[in-house]
């Protein structure tokens, strides 16, 4: 970039134009501990266990197997999820459940049937349901976010499994799920109404009205069942789709008065090469989420609600390469096994800080997905492996604590061309990419800034101004970055793409943290 063009973002950033010039390089980050963006849920950093490939059997359930529990739970993949402490994963689907008849899933193992799936065209066999998956879940201290198929299922199959899972007794499914060996409820808040129902490619798609109108009616009859449930309804499945807002608005027109959120899902792709634009798409992502969020209020102001919506992206990653979702019939097919590289673990990292950024109103959102499906922990028979996308994950759901603060960044920017025509974000004017993107969160007596670098070339400064709080201690100091954007770890070198200890700025009122070209950091620090 430009002196002058630095200069000028300088100035609409409020620095002096002597200053900018003086400036040239570092980034500043103002750190006021009195001033919150929101307070964090932390389900804002779940993850979503599909019925896909080898996500369920081979990645959590493979009894027979050598590092099977007694349940037929991997224990390799169940020490991985206790460290991680992931504290909400959505199941069973994504496209999956808009076939999925629930019943198929519950009781006596050996009288559920083999079926054949059609959104994947797999073998399903269903030794694991939603009851295994309960019991999952409760093995690695998450909570289940159950969703419902809205797509060749009914108002009235949803209400059934809200009375499977959250009544106690005395009623006709809660009688069965006692009579399968599980006396207490399990007590399910929050629920998805299907899944993408906007997409052709979806089992029982349907225009926005005919799917509002479904949803209100399951949610009226979810509601009756459970009076406190948490109901999210299908948004977009994607920026790019020609329906894109418009079906957000018709199907809110129809249910806003019954939910309590509306779902947005997206997936990254490099398909073009260009690192630099690759890792500005998660602003693209912030872009999407205030477009939501614009279309949430207008319909409030439409139907003269006083509620306000919150927002679950419950699908995000980078899936491009492993695109192929025809499973031959067989049990279990490879599917969707994305192999992760250092820029894609970059692209995740800046994605946690814009989810953090938007924590206002984004209050669910889940890494799709979490293990061997576009994700990042795989198996294989012996082994399970930790791919680059794990570690800003891991980081996230160890540091990110407390309250989300709202940071002033002044950072140098780049430029990048103008990208094809098309919805979602493309044909727009080009607008400046700061290279440094930060969030942090502060909770008693701690805090953590997160920084991607987006400088492919150069290690750059972050100078951090702290106001109110001040950091008496570094307690950790890392980062991910390498010589090779597309290192990838693998079962063979499984070290390629891992975190590096950083060399800790000194603590005070101002500090000047060096983050390498290429990188996504975390300092963690205790405060004075
Ligand atoms: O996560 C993979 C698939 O992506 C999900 O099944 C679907 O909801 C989305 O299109």
């Amino acid at each position: 970039m430009s002196r002058r063009r630095f200069a000028k973002h300088a100035v609409a950033a409020g620095l002096s134009v002597a200053m900018a010039k003086a400036q040239r390089g570092p980034a500043r980050v103002l750190v006021d501990g009195r001033r919150t963006k929101a307070e964090l849920d932390r389900r804002l950093l779940g993850s979503f266990l599909e019925h896909l490939g080898r996500a369920v059997y081979q990645g959590v359930y493979e009894p027979g197997s050598a590092l099977a529990d007694e349940k037929g739970f991997r224990k390799d993949v169940l020490a991985e999820m206790r460290e991680l402490k992931v504290p909400v994963i959505r199941y069973p689907g994504g496209n999956f459940v808009s076939g999925y008849n629930w019943l198929d899933g519950v009781g006596p193992s050996k009288h559920r049937p083999r079926v054949l799936e059609r959104a994947w065209n797999s073998i399903e066999t269903n030794q694991f349901g939603t009851n295994e998956f309960v019991e999952w879940c409760r093995a690695v201290g998450t909570e289940p976010l159950l969703a419902t198929n809205l797509g060749t299922g009914t108002p009235e199959s949803s209400a059934a499994l809200v009375e499977y899972c959250n009544i106690e007794k005395g009623t006709k499914w809660s009688d069965l799920r006692q009579s399968h060996g599980y006396a207490a409820p399990h007590r399910v808040k929050t629920w998805c109404l299907g899944n993408e129902m906007d997409g052709r490619w979806q089992i029982g798609h349907m225009t926005a009205v005919e799917y509002g109108r479904k949803a209100a009616d399951a949610a009226r009859q979810m509601r009756t069942v459970d009076r406190g449930l948490e109901l999210i309804a299908c948004g977009s499945s994607s920026p790019g789709m020609v329906t894109y807002l418009e079906w957000d608005r018709q199907v809110l027109e129809e249910c806003y008065n019954e939910v309590d959120a509306i779902s947005l899902h997206r997936y990254y792709s490099n398909s073009d090469g260009n690192a630099s634009r690759y890792l500005s798409l998660n602003l693209e992502l912030e872009r999407q989420i205030q477009e939501i969020i614009a279309v949430c209020d207008y319909v409030r102001g439409r139907v003269r609600s006083s509620k306000r919506l919150w927002l679950s992206f419950d699908e995000w990653n980078v899936w491009y390469r492993a695109r192929g979702g025809d499973g031959k019939r067989q049990e279990a097919p490879r599917l969707l096994e994305e192999v992760y590289n250092l820029e894609d673990a970059l692209l995740v990292g800046g994605t946690l800080n814009a989810l953090l950024r938007q924590a206002e109103r984004v209050r669910v959102a889940c890494l799709a997905q979490i293990v061997n499906v576009i994700a990042p922990l795989m198996t294989s028979s012996t082994q399970v492996l930790r791919q680059s996308i794990y570690y800003p994950y891991a980081w996230a759901l160890k540091y990110a604590k407390g309250r989300v603060l709202d940071l002033g960044v002044e950072s140098e920017t780049y430029t990048l061309p103008r990208a094809g025509g098309g919805p979602g974000g493309q044909g727009r004017a080009p607008e400046p990419v700061p290279y440094m993107d930060v969030a942090a969160t502060m909770d008693a007596g701690e805090c953590c800034v997160f920084v991607l670098n987006r400088d492919l070339e150069a290690e750059r400064e972050v100078e951090l101004v702290w106001h109110d709080a001040t950091p008496a201690k570094v307690l950790a100091c890392e980062t991910l970055t390498g010589a090779d954007l597309k290192a990838a770890n693998s079962f063979e070198q499984p070290r390629r793409v891992v975190p590096q200890r950083l060399e800790a700025p000194r603590v005070g009122s101002r500090m000047t943290w060096k983050v390498p070209a290429r990188s996504y950091s975390v300092l963690h620090a205790g405060l004075g």
